[in-house]
C-alpha cells in the first residue's frame, strides 16, 4: 500500500465523513488557533504506558474495561457524576479482578467524548428540518435553531470540561480515593441493597479481610503504592478532526506526534473509510488506537485499516471493538478473527455490546440487559474457539439511577424507562447494571 507522507494536517486532503457544517469558517479558524497554544490534557508518556499495558491485554494477561457515557454532556457536569462514574468502574475492575486474578486496564469514555456521528445529517419534525444533534462538542439537543446551529466555541468549552473532568479523575485516582481500602466506600447507596449490591459487599469484605491477613503477616501495605493508586485512562471518539489536530503536539523525547485530546482515540463504525480523513489522521499519532468493527466491514478493507493503523504489527497499539450485535456476531466474527490473526497484528479483541443492540422503544432508544450478555457470551465462546483471548468490553454506563436500558438485577421494565431516561444518545446501563453485568463478566472469564 502506498501513502503519501503523514503530517497533522495530512487528513485535510482526504474526505472526512461526519463532520459538520460550520456556519463560519472563520470563528473556527480563531478557535483552532486558541486550541493550539492550549496545554496538553495527556503526555505522550502515559499514552506509551496504556500500549504497554494494552500489550499485555494483547498477549492474554490483562483484561480491558473501557466505558462511561455515549456523549458526555456540557449541563451533566459536576463532580458527583464524574465521581460515581468512576466509582462504578472501579467496582466492576474489582469484581473482574477479583473473580478472574486477571489485571484489569480502566479506560474511560470521559474527559473528552462529546462527538456524536449521525445516521442522517438533519432531523425533521413536523414542517422544521434542522441539522442534527451531534454531541455538545458541535450543538445543543434541542430542537430549535439556535441549539441545531453548529458552534466552534463549544470546541473550547469541550476542551475546560475535559480539563477538568481530568483534574478531579487524577485527584480520585492519586489522592487515596481509589486505595483499595477502600472498596466498601465505591458502592453506591442506590446499589447496595441489591443483589448485585451485596454480592459486591461480600467480595470487598473479602478483600479487606485479605489485607487484614498480610498486615498482620507483617507486609507493610502502606510500601507497596499499587494498592493506594489506580491507573485510569481516557478515551473519545475522534470525530471533529479540527479538534484533534490542534490538541496534537510533537513529543519533545521522540519527535513523534502525539494527540493529547486523551490517551486513547477511537474511530467509529462510521468513518473507519480507508481513504478516509479519520485513519488518516489517526495513523500518525502515537496513542493506542481504537477502531470499531460492524457488521457491514468488509474484510479486505479490514486488513488494510489494520495495515495502515498498526503496519509495525506492535501490541497494543490497535484494539478492534467488535460491535455485530447479538444476532449476527455467530456469523462474522469468525472471519473477522481470522483474518486479522493471518495478517498477523497482535490486536487488543473487545466487545462492545451495546451498539448493536439498540432498538426503539415507544420513543426512546433502548437496549435490552440479556442482548448484552448473549453477545459478550457469543464473543467469548467464539474467541475461545480460536485459542483468542477475549481481551475486553467496552461499554455505555454511568454511575447514575438511569432508566434508560432494560432489565438487569433489578429488572427495569418497558414501563419504567421514562422515569429516568436522562441520557443524551444512546442508553446506557445504571450502576446496577453495569455491576450486574461485571459478575457475568467475571463468569465467563473464570470458565
Ligand atoms: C459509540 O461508541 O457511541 C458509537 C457511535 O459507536 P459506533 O461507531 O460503533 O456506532
Ligand atoms: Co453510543
Amino acid at each position: 500500500m502506498t501513502t503519501t507522507p503523514w503530517t497533522p494536517t495530512s487528513w485535510r486532503s482526504h474526505d472526512a465523513a461526519q463532520q459538520p457544517t460550520w456556519p463560519d469558517a472563520l470563528a473556527l479558524d480563531d478557535v483552532e488557533r486558541q486550541l493550539r497554544k492550549f496545554p496538553p490534557l495527556v503526555f505522550a508518556g502515559e499514552a506509551r504506558s496504556l500500549t504497554s499495558a494494552l500489550s499485555d491485554v494483547a498477549s492474554g494477561k490483562a483484561f480491558l474495561l473501557q466505558a462511561g457515557d455515549c456523549a458526555e454532556s456540557f449541563h451533566d457536569f459536576n463532580a458527583d457524576s464524574i465521581r460515581d462514574k468512576l466509582k462504578v468502574i472501579l467496582q466492576m475492575a474489582v469484581a473482574l479482578t477479583y473473580a478472574s486474578g486477571v489485571p484489569v486496564v480502566k479506560v474511560g469514555r470521559i474527559a473528552g467524548q462529546f462527538a456524536k456521528p449521525r445516521s442522517s445529517s438533519t432531523e425533521t419534525q413536523g414542517e422544521l428540518t434542522l441539522p442534527s444533534f451531534r454531541g455538545h462538542l458541535v450543538n445543543g439537543e434541542g430542537f430549535t435553531k439556535q441549539d441545531r446551529e453548529p458552534d466552534p466555541t463549544r470546541l473550547l468549552t469541550a476542551y475546560q470540561q475535559s480539563v477538568a473532568t481530568l483534574n478531579l479523575l487524577r485527584a480520585f485516582t492519586k489522592g487515596g480515593f481509589a486505595a483499595l481500602h477502600q472498596v466498601h466506600s465505591w458502592n453506591m447507596s442506590f446499589v447496595k441493597d441489591s443483589p448485585e449490591g451485596e454480592r459486591y459487599e461480600q467480595v470487598a469484605g473479602e478483600i479487606e479481610r485479605a489485607l487484614r491477613f498480610m498486615t498482620a503477616c507483617g507486609i507493610d501495605l502502606a510500601a507497596e503504592g499499587n494498592l493506594d493508586e489506580v491507573d485510569f485512562y481516557t478515551s473519545h471518539e475522534a470525530l471533529v478532526l479540527p479538534y484533534e489536530e490542534a490538541l496534537t503536539r510533537q513529543d519533545s523525547l521522540s519527535q513523534q506526534w502525539v494527540d493529547t485530546s486523551a490517551h486513547m482515540l477511537w474511530i467509529g463504525d462510521r468513518t473507519r473509510q480507508v481513504d478516509g480523513a479519520h485513519v488518516e489522521f489517526l495513523r500518525g499519532v502515537l496513542n493506542p488506537i481504537g477502531l470499531k468493527v460492524g457488521p457491514g466491514i468488509d474484510l479486505g478493507e479490514l486488513k488494510a485499516l489494520c495495515e495502515l493503523l498498526d503496519p509495525e504489527r506492535t501490541p497494543g497499539r490497535l484494539t478492534l471493538i467488535c460491535r455485530f450485535g447479538r444476532d449476527k456476531i455467530e456469523d462474522r466474527l469468525p472471519p473477522v478473527l481470522d483474518a486479522v490473526t493471518a495478517a498477523g497484528h497482535p490486536v487488543v479483541w473487545a466487545s462492545d455490546p451495546m451498539h448493536g443492540n439498540t432498538f426503539s422503544a415507544g420513543n426512546v432508544k433502548t437496549r435490552s440487559f440479556d442482548d448484552i450478555v448473549a453477545e459478550l457470551q457469543t464473543f467469548f465462546q467464539i474467541c475461545r474457539a480460536k485459542a483468542i483471548w477475549p481481551g475486553g468490553v467496552h461499554l455505555e454506563l454511568t454511575g447514575e439511577n438511569v432508566t434508560e436500558c432494560l432489565g438487569g438485577g433489578d429488572e427495569v421494565k418497558e414501563l419504567d424507562l421514562s422515569t429516568r431516561y436522562r441520557s443524551i444518545c444512546d442508553p446506557r446501563l445504571n450502576a446496577s447494571q453495569a455491576l450486574d453485568l461485571a459478575f457475568s463478566i467475571a463468569d465467563l472469564l473464570r470458565n
